[in-house]
This record gives C-alpha cells, structure tokens and sequence, in this order.
C-alpha cells in the first residue's frame, strides 16, 4: 500500500512540475548581444584561417618556472589523491614538461586539422572544421561539437578520423565544427559580465548561420552538453539531432524526481532501472560523492578570479589543479592512487598538449568564469535550467562519469529521448578516452535521429 501511495505522488508532483513549466514564460538571450570592447560595431565577418603557434619566448618563461618552483609541500602518507593532487610525482610532471616535451612536434600535432577564426557578437571565435570526402550523391550533415571544462577542441582529436572519414558502411557523412568555447582555448574571451552557457548556445548558433548551416546535428560534454540543451530548447527548429554523453539536468524537476525515488522501492523503481540504481542511490552516498568532487566547481562558481591568480602564475599549480580533476573525472578509483591512474588512461603528451592551451593562452581563469556566469540567479529567474526541447535527443551515460541521469529525471527536460545507453567501464573524457565507443554511439544516433524524423514527418502527414 505505502508503495502505491508513493507511486500517486510521485505521478502528481512530476505532472504538476510540467504543467508550471509549460505556463512559465521564458525570456530568450539576446540574439545579437555584443560581448566585444566597447559598444557595438561593424565587424569583419570573414573567416579566417587559423594556425596554433608556440611563441619562444612563451616556451622560454614556461620553462623558467617549471625550473623554479618552491619545494612541493610532503604528501601525508597513503593519502592517494584523498588530498588532491600527490605531490609525489609532480617533480616528474614538472620535469618532463619543461625536459622532454616536443613543443615543435606538439605544435604540429595541433595543427593536424584545419583551424579558423571568425568575428561572432564582438569576438573571435576559434573553431576546427574537418570536411570529408565523400562520393557524388552522398548527403554530408554538419554537427557542431562542443566541449567542456577542462577540455578545449583537443579533446575530439581522436575521432575527428572515426567521424569524417566516409565509410561505405553508411548512406551518409558527417562534416565536423569543434569550436572553442569563450574564454577557451583559442576563442576571445569577453570583458563583460553576463556571457553563460546560455548566452554562448547563442553564439555558436551564429557560428552555424555564418558558415551556411541553418539545421544542423550537435554534441557536447561537460558544459558543452549544457550548451547544447540550450541551443536545443531556444532553436528546437535548427537542431536535428543532440547527441551527448553527459546527461545533465539542473531542472528543479529532474531533482525531485529523483528525491522522489529516494522513499521506497516502488518509487525508485519509477526512476531508474535496477541495475542502474546504483548510479544513483542510496541518495545519501551520491550526495557525499557531489560533495567530494565537486569542491572545485563551487569555488568556480564564486570566485574563479580569486583561483585565477594563482593557476595563471604557475604552470605546475595549474597542473596539479586540472589533472586532479581529470583524475577524478576518469575514474572514481584513482582517488586512491598516489599517481592518480592519470597514466593508465592517457599519455604525457596529451595531457600536456592540453595543459599548453590553457598555459599558452593565459586563460584558465576566463574558461572558469562559465560556472560563475550559469550557476547564478539570472539563470534560475530566466528559468533556463527548465527549458524543454523536442529534439531527439540520444545518450551514451558512462559507470564512471561524475552523474548519471536516468530517462524518468531527463524527461522533464528531453521530451523525445531516442536512446539512453549505459555502459561500463570509461569516464567524463568519453570521445578522447575510448574513441572508437564515443564515434560508434555518435553514428548510431545519427541513424536514431533521421529515423525518428521520418516517422514524425508521417505522423504530421496524418
Ligand atoms: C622534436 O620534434 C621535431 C619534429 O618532429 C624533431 O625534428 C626534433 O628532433 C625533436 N626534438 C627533440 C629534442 O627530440
């Protein structure tokens, strides 16, 4: 009996929930909102190309300061990266940094794909943009992909070939735009206050308009999947498709849901699959994992010119502070290594290749900035963490990432999810760790979608 009272509330709570949101009226971002100095002006629109260059001189100071850090302060023993970051191994992070790292090879290693520029609302927005060769008659879809923090476009490197290189296996092929967010890797950050997740869907749906696609495909992780579920929910019309392996939803609704489940077996039953169920329960356990790893994301949210300083000053600071996170990010285990696990996953080099964006650019502190411009008031007031969007959406969730969302608590937010796929065994960092899953999962959705399209272009004919 309790179990069916539950189920009763839960059922109401969530159609209340919906029926509030639908009667809400939303204020969509300014779509010409200037983010450049100054007041607004004409602006050059071409599109430029781009190359990354490691300046000498940057290189020549990098080094200095690797050379010339204070003693690290002594690990407390067998405390893994309980701590944070272990100091035991970061004199061989700092030396190989500034000793064996290739910056000519690394260099060329960026500049593998083709690189752009050009000006968005004020600001240069970098992205890569990778055509493939396809034979005549073949349909060739745009998706724009996004990253997140503390990724730059590095991040889709390894299957940037899985994804433009045409197979004979499909009837279609894929063109890819990877952008930098704002603030990011090699796109202009802004000196005024205001420019979010939201704010930036805004952006990056101007970067499509001006390289010609008016509907398009597109993914992201991490902050780039929150940017996606705004374009998605401001622009349902251009998107075809939103495919993403971060399944994130700060609607109020999506958390009651899963407090919901919390109150017995018959409501948890509702909202997650029970082999899933320990992705999200007991609800006491999740919550103190939240509050162990995300120290860093409350800090970012406050007072990321505070952090800013400090990373911006020290290469090996800004190391220690980022491979912490990806450590975490990877695998809930490596909390508990002195070395992280960081190696068991990825290369030196491409860690550093990373880390050099960041270095080079002199932006930790702007890329941090995007919690503290979402994760406020404004946002919650404009009720943009409650949008909703009929776009087929399609999820690839990993055992390790930093949340699972089940489909019951998405829904609220994802009217049409085509697909929630859970799988073992891999992290946050989905597209640069197992490469082969992540394209697999992206060109599968690619069918899901155009499926789903076709049989809702029947359903309208009716
Ligand atoms: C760095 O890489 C470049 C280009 O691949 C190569 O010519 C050079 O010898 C390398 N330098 C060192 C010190 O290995």
């Amino acid at each position: 009996m309790r179990g069916v009272t539950q189920v009763l509330v839960l059922c109401t709570v969530m159609v209340a929930i919906q029926a509030a949101m639908i009667e809400s009226n939303i204020p969509l971002p300014d779509e010409n909102a200037w983010w450049g100095p100054g007041e607004a002006k004409e602006v050059d629109t071409s599109i430029r190309s781009f190359k990354v260059r490691f300046q000498k001189k940057m290189i020549k100071d990098l080094r200095y300061r690797l050379k010339n850090h204070r003693p690290f302060t002594t690990p407390l023993i067998d405390s893994g990266f309980n701590y944070g970051f272990n100091s035991a191994t970061l004199e061989d992070w700092a030396s190989y940094w500034s000793n064996s790292y290739n910056f000519t090879e690394r260099e060329s290693y960026l500049n593998l794909y083709p690189h752009f520029k050009t000006n968005i609302q004020g600001l240069d927005i970098h992205f890569i943009r990778v055509r493939p060769v396809v034979p005549e008659g073949v349909p060739v879809f745009p998706i724009l992909m996004l990253h997140g923090w503390p990724s730059t476009p590095l991040e889709f490197y390894k299957v940037i070939p899985l994804l433009s290189e045409y197979s004979e296996e499909r009837d279609f092929a894929l063109e890819l735009i990877i952008p930098s967010l704002p603030g990011f890797g090699f796109s202009d950050a802004t000196s005024k206050q205001g420019l979010g997740a939201t704010e930036m869907s805004v952006i990056f749906r101007n970067l499509m308009h001006r390289l010609g696609f008016e509907k398009f495909y597109i993914h992201g992780g991490d902050w780039g999947a929150y940017i996606c579920y705004s374009l998605a929910s401001l622009f349902p019309d251009e998107v075809i498709g939103y495919f993403t392996n971060y399944g994130i939803s700060l609607s109020p609704a999506s958390w009651i849901t899963w407090f919901l489940g919390s109150l017995g077996e018959g409501a948890q039953n509702l909202v997650v699959q029970k082999e899933l169920a320990g992705r999200l329960y007991p609800a006491t356990t999740l919550l103190k994992e939240l509050m162990i790893k995300t120290g860093y994301l409350h800090i970012q949210a406050t007072k990321p010119d505070t952090i800013g300083v400090g990373m911006g000053d020290s290469p090996i600071g800004l190391l220690a502070y980022i491979l912490q996170f990806v450590s975490m990010a990877v695998r809930n285990a490596n909390i508990d290594k002195e070395d992280g696990g960081l190696l068991d996953h990825y290369s030196r080099d491409e860690l550093l290749d990373n880390l050099m964006i960041y270095w080079s650019q002199n932006n930790f502190n702007t890329a941090c900035r995007i919690y503290a411009e979402t994760l406020n008031m404004r946002n919650v007031n404009n009720g943009w963490f409650s949008l909703n969007t009929p776009v087929p959406v399609s999820l690839i969730q990993a055992d390790n990432e930093l949340l699972y969302m089940s489909t019951p608590m998405l829904q609220h937010i994802y009217t049409n999810i085509v697909q929630n796929k859970a799988i073992e065994g891999a992290g946050h960092f989905l597209a640069s760790e197992v490469p082969e899953v992540f394209s697999k999962a992206l060109l599968e959705s690619i069918d899901l979608f155009r499926d789903w399209h076709r049989k809702n272009a029947c359903k309208e004919e009716l």
